[in-house]
């Protein structure tokens, strides 16, 4: 788990600003849910069989006994909210949310990562589905990302899965020397897991495995092509993949992840997603599908990093205020400044000239304004730029906003004597 310090917080706002943009430009609506929820909306919602449910999730027994589990992500609790509040569907939430997984950390896996996520809750629509996707993708193209792939498949639903897994377990049967230890005793369990498997032995035995897709019943596959359909409209490219089942129940058709090529395959995927049509009434609603997706920040800005887009700039201050009289202007023009919207610090501690302007250049502000006792007198300050070789030049103490929002949008005219046309 991860402390976000200054400057790297400040990219992660920007992050999470830019993405609130976006969604919210959709329809989406920030729902904040509580960290924990109670154990059983994991173990009904995402599956007791599922690894993270199983083998990741920090729970434990509170004051009451009621066993508490700390989010191990996001869908589930939106969708307990929503069977809760029942808001009326279409609804369209988004959410930034840290998530807890006791996984064996590495880069890019940790035990604390915080998701960015949309779920939409209603429609079964497909033409949701390529909106849903290609939100996630145009985001990771704003941040400037380009070396990453769509991957997309289908889960079939209540009808046709059933069916494909009782085929995939008997070609497995047939395969079962050749998998990995532990899936040779448990494929019988959950034969997809094996088409997931990383093992080279797993891969190889499942190399001619039937595909989900052949065998996907008429209304998962016209629903299906819908959803290339809409992709193709939008122009967001993909690849099927046959493999991706991902790993928790509640999936059901359209499933989706998108993987950087960026870094390190182990831990590329940088956000994922899905259909549920079911989990609505797993945690006790109405019939309701829904579709959403889940972003890891950290593992997106890794990305950022690999690919030297969306870089860590701290905010710079506009100002710096230094006051060497130890009278009250620098609290008075401090303020003054930051109501007129500029972003400014100031030194304390009536410390010397030189001590007050090694910190304004510390600070990054692009000028300091100095006040001594000649300003005071006079009325004026003294503007010192602070990025340029431009002189420190006077000016009116009720002129300083006007002047320093100017010469901050123009940079040039800071320096006098430019001999600009
Ligand atoms: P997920 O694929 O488990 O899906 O997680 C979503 C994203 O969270 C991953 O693609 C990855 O970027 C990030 N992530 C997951 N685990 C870690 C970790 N240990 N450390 C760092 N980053 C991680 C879900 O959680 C689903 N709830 C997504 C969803 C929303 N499906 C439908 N709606």
């Amino acid at each position: 788990m991860h402390d976000v310090l200054w400057p790297e917080s400040a990219r992660w706002e920007r992050l999470v600003a830019q993405f609130a943009r976006l969604v919210e430009g959709a329809g989406y609506g920030l729902a904040v849910t509580p960290i924990l929820e109670h154990v059983g909306v994991f173990h009904r919602g995402v599956g007791e069989e599922s690894e993270m449910v199983g083998k990741e999730m920090y729970t434990f027994a509170d004051r009451d006994g009621q066993v508490m589990a700390l989010r191990p992500e996001g869908t589930a609790p939106i969708v307990r909210a929503y069977v809760q509040h029942h808001p009326v569907p279409p609804w369209k939430a988004w959410y930034v949310a840290p998530t807890f997984r006791h996984e064996n950390p590495q880069h890019g896996r940790y035990r604390q990562h915080f998701q960015l996520g949309i779920e939409a809750l209603g429609p079964s629509d497909p033409d949701l589905d390529a909106e849903v996707i290609s939100l996630a993708h145009d985001l990771f193209i704003a941040l400037g990302l380009r070396d990453f792939t769509l991957k997309l498949h289908s889960m079939g639903d209540g009808n046709c899965r059933p069916e494909f897994m009782d085929l995939l377990r008997d070609f497995l049967a047939g395969h079962e020397d050749e998998m990995c230890d532990p899936h040779r005793t448990r494929y019988k369990e959950n034969p997809l897991r094996v088409l997931d498997c990383k093992t080279p032995e797993c891969r190889r035995a499942t190399e001619d495995a039937p595909h989900f897709l052949d065998h996907l019943c008429a209304p998962c596959t016209s629903h299906f092509e819908r959803v290339r359909a809409g992709l193709d409209t939008l122009g967001v490219s993909y690849t099927i993949d046959h493999r991706l089942v991902r790993g928790f129940d509640y999936y059901t058709r359209t499933t989706f992840e998108f993987a950087s090529n960026a870094i390190d395959a182990a831990q590329n995927a940088i956000g994922g997603g899905g259909r549920y049509d079911g989990l609505v009434e797993l945690l006790g609603g109405a019939p309701t599908p829904g579709i959403g997706f889940g972003i890891g920040i950290e593992r997106l800005l890794i990305v950022c990093d690999a690919e030297g887009v969306f870089p860590t700039e701290p905010p710079p201050l506009q100002a710096y205020v230094i006051d060497l009289t130890g009278g009250t202007e620098a609290v008075a023009l401090t303020a003054e400044l930051r109501r007129a919207g500029l972003r400014v610090d100031r030194a304390f501690d009536n410390r010397s000239m030189k001590s007050q302007i090694k910190s304004a250049d510390r600070s990054g502000a692009q000028v300091a304004l100095v006040i001594g006792a000649e300003e005071v007198a006079n009325g004026t300050v003294g503007l010192r730029p602070l990025r340029t070789d431009a002189a420190q030049r006077t000016v009116a103490r009720s002129a300083i906003v006007a002047e320093l929002q100017d010469s901050l949008a123009h940079p040039a005219s800071a320096a006098p004597d430019e001999g600009t046309p």
